[in-house]
């Protein structure tokens, strides 16, 4: 399996997952960076792995159109079969969802359905979830549609919230997570054992 990892940050999920694949877990080859960001530290990452690298900013194009065009034709340039949105803080365009479908996922630093949609996102999502008092958050892998963080949820890991948790510490804790369950989805496509019927997925053993 071919990945394309779009990252806009750090890009300890990316790394978490370079290292799952080195360790031979499953198959993939990660063929692509993409970042909006041209400071984004997983450029770093990807260079220490000879990663091929692309910056593209919707800055540069005219059109959403334009841009989409673009984005897709890097990614079969790279012979791209899967994307991995790991960080990336950007719309993924609809042409790109469309000839994707079903082949990218995502991770969000919380229990989706909760806690999701348009602002959601690092901190914000932190702070809210403790704002509400609830007793769990985690970390979920989906499928990536046209609905922000709507799409098929293919894996969850819970935490505890304790009294004195704090968005930073909470953070810390579901990051955790983060890094055993997204190399694990993946593992599952890779093996092609992802089912999707609808808004609903799951993984045969
Ligand atoms: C993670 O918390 C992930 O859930 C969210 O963005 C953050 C990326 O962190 N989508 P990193 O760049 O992988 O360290």
């Amino acid at each position: 399996m071919n990945i394309s990892v779009f990252a806009s940050g750090r890009g300890s999920n990316f790394q978490a997952i370079l290292k799952t694949i080195a360790s031979g877990l499953f198959q993939a080859k990660i063929v692509l960076l993409i970042s909006n960001n041209s400071d984004a530290g997983a450029f770093e990452i990807a260079r220490t792995h000879c990663i091929p690298t692309h910056h593209i900013s919707q800055k540069i194009f005219p059109s959403e159109d334009a841009f989409a065009k673009k984005m897709l034709e890097v990614l079969s340039g790279h012979h791209t079969e899967f994307i991995v949105l790991a960080g990336y803080l950007k719309k993924i365009p609809s042409q790109v969802i469309r000839q994707y479908r079903n082949r990218i996922v995502n991770i969000h630093p919380a229990l989706l359905p909760s806690f999701g949609g348009f602002g959601m996102y690092g901190h914000y999502v932190h702070e809210a979830v403790i704002a509400s008092g609830v007793k769990v958050s985690g970390a979920t892998v989906h499928l990536v549609t046209e609905e922000y963080d709507r799409g098929p949820i293919i894996m969850q890991k819970t935490v505890d919230i304790a009294f004195d948790d704090t968005p930073e510490s909470l953070a810390a804790k579901v990051l955790k997570v983060e890094h055993e369950i997204f190399p694990l989805a993946l593992k599952a496509f890779a093996e092609g054992r992802v089912n999707i019927e609808g808004n609903k997925a799951w993984i045969t053993l």
